[in-house]
């Protein structure tokens, strides 16, 4: 077993828990944005949008904002903040300057604001993932590789040290990171435009999930997991198989995202093959997180960032199996354009790489502010809503998607496919209801820790001066 188990550290660190909170907090106003636009969209499928009328609200421009709080503010925000206090613990070194941290987290989040504006206010660009209008690219990709920079100096300090499989994670999303936005916002815009800059924005697309979400999500938990846990992950080898089974096949599957489309169909079938490769990934690391899990089930029930973790890890399962589905030529022929899509895509990344973030908010935020949080009874209903709220989304999604794929096949007239579906859109709303009011309740709880936090220091700086210790 790699002596760098993050279960056996103990030693104590240098981390800027600073930027820690700084980065945790935008996630968090940002996880909000991300529900009140993707509720007021789904309300316009049902003839309910909020700002009818209103142009610099219009719904395919709050659609682009949605995502792009998801992508950028919500999961980058999180990932930066864990990696903040992540990476000092794994390779005993300061990320690179405190000044620059800061330095990028004002720059990345002004990026992320500006954008946002900016294609409210009609800028956006017609490109997947790569909405963010074309003056801002330049400056996102040097703001994503100065993080990296920062990210990536302790880890090249500690070279000379064996790795646990986390760093081995980090590193490679944090390489990858800035190389695939260069390639998808700026490759198809400048050099390579028609089908040959689609299949590179398929590309992109994928990759950002996969190269960027998908290996701080798990390395993350690798981390995370045997800490709550108490024990060492279950097999030090079977984690780095999944790493480079992810290497290996991730960069290959984008043209999956544009099957029965004029990309040539030689890669389309060879993104077909490289799908099914990430199975053999997706099941290594599912069953090293059970496997490690093994005889302490009983935290599913006591530990709220163990159960995020478990749920988050099967709607990893899930997303998978269905990938192995709608991968095929002929399932393609039906789900293309569908709500199965946005269905597979909210499972993904709502209940996967969501609930890991909030099991690590949930593990380090008491731990920032040195104390407890306010109320469990409030983490249960987060939880319980969250879930509910995103397999409901999902289930419903992937059924108005088939039905919809089957009357378009049949050449039933397309209006009659929107009224058929609007039973699964009112229940998507209701699902949606059920994240909002989930996100709120963490929201409040995350709050009050904070606030609580406060008047207890504050009260105890008047009697004694507190101690404040280093996080180990
Ligand atoms: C109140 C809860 C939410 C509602 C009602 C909602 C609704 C929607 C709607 C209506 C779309 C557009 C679907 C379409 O174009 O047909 C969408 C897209 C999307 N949403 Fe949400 N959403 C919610 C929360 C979230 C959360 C929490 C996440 C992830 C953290 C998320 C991730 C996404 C993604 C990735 C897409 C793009 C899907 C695609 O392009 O296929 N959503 N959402």
């Amino acid at each position: 077993m790699n002596s760098n188990n993050p279960s056996t550290a103990s030693k104590s660190f240098p981390i800027y828990e600073d930027l820690v909170k700084a980065h945790f907090i935008a996630a968090i106003v940002y996880s909000v944005i991300v529900v009140l636009t993707g509720m007021s969209f789904a309300l316009q499928f049902l003839s309910l949008y909020p700002f009818p009328g209103v142009e610099f609200l219009s719904p395919g421009r709050v659609r682009m904002t949605h995502t792009m709080a998801v992508a950028y503010g919500w999961l980058a925000n999180g990932f930066f903040a864990i990696l903040h206090y992540v990476i000092p613990k794994l390779t005993g070194n300061a990320t690179f300057s405190k000044k620059l941290g800061w330095i990028c987290f004002i720059v990345f989040n002004c990026l992320v604001v500006l954008s946002e504006i900016l294609i409210l206010a009609g800028y956006g660009q017609a490109v997947e993932w790569g909405e963010t209008p074309v003056i801002m690219d330049p400056l996102i990709a040097i703001a994503a590789t100065l993080a990296c920079f920062n990210f990536l100096a302790p880890i090249w300090k500690a070279r000379h040290k064996s790795f646990y499989v986390s760093v081995w994670y980090i590193t490679a999303a944090l390489v990858w990171a800035p190389l695939v936005y260069v390639m998808g916002n700026f490759i198809p815009q400048y050099w390579m435009p028609g089908s040959g800059g689609a299949a590179i924005t398929s590309m992109y697309i994928h990759d950002l999930v996969g190269l960027f979400v998908t290996p701080l999500g798990v390395g993350l938990v690798y981390y995370l997991l045997p800490v709550l846990l108490k024990k060492p992950v279950y097999s030090h080898a079977l984690s780095l198989t999944g790493f480079w089974g992810l290497a290996f096949f991730y960069p290959m599957n984008g043209a999956h995202h544009y099957l029965q489309s004029p990309i040539p169909l030689w890669s389309q079938y060879a993104a077909i093959v490289a799908s099914i490769g990430i199975h053999v990934v997706v099941y290594t690391v599912i069953f090293n997180y059970f496997a490690t899990m093994q005889g302490e089930y009983k935290q599913l029930v006591t530990s709220i960032p163990v159960r995020f973790i478990a749920v988050g890890s099967i709607c990893y399962l899930l997303t998978c199996i269905q990938c192995a589905i709608q991968v095929t030529m002929s399932a393609q022929e039906i789900i293309h354009f569908t709500d199965w899509v946005p269905g597979h895509a909210h499972l993904v990344l709502f209940g996967t790489f969501s609930f890991w973030l909030y099991a690590w908010i949930y593990y380090l935020w008491p731990r920032i502010f040195k104390t407890e949080l306010y109320s469990r009874t409030m983490c249960e209903w987060h939880f319980w809503l969250a879930a509910i709220g995103v397999i409901v989304m999902w289930l419903d999604l992937l059924a108005a998607g088939l039905m919809q794929g089957f009357m378009w096949k049949n050449l039933v007239p397309f209006i009659n496919t929107v009224e058929a579906t609007k039973p699964f859109w009112w229940t998507r709303a209701l699902a949606g209801t059920c994240i909002l009011v989930s996100e709120f309740v963490f929201v409040v709880n995350i709050f009050m820790t904070w606030k609580y936090r406060r008047q207890a220091f504050n009260e105890q700086k008047l009697n004694e001066p507190l101690t404040r210790t280093k996080t180990a």
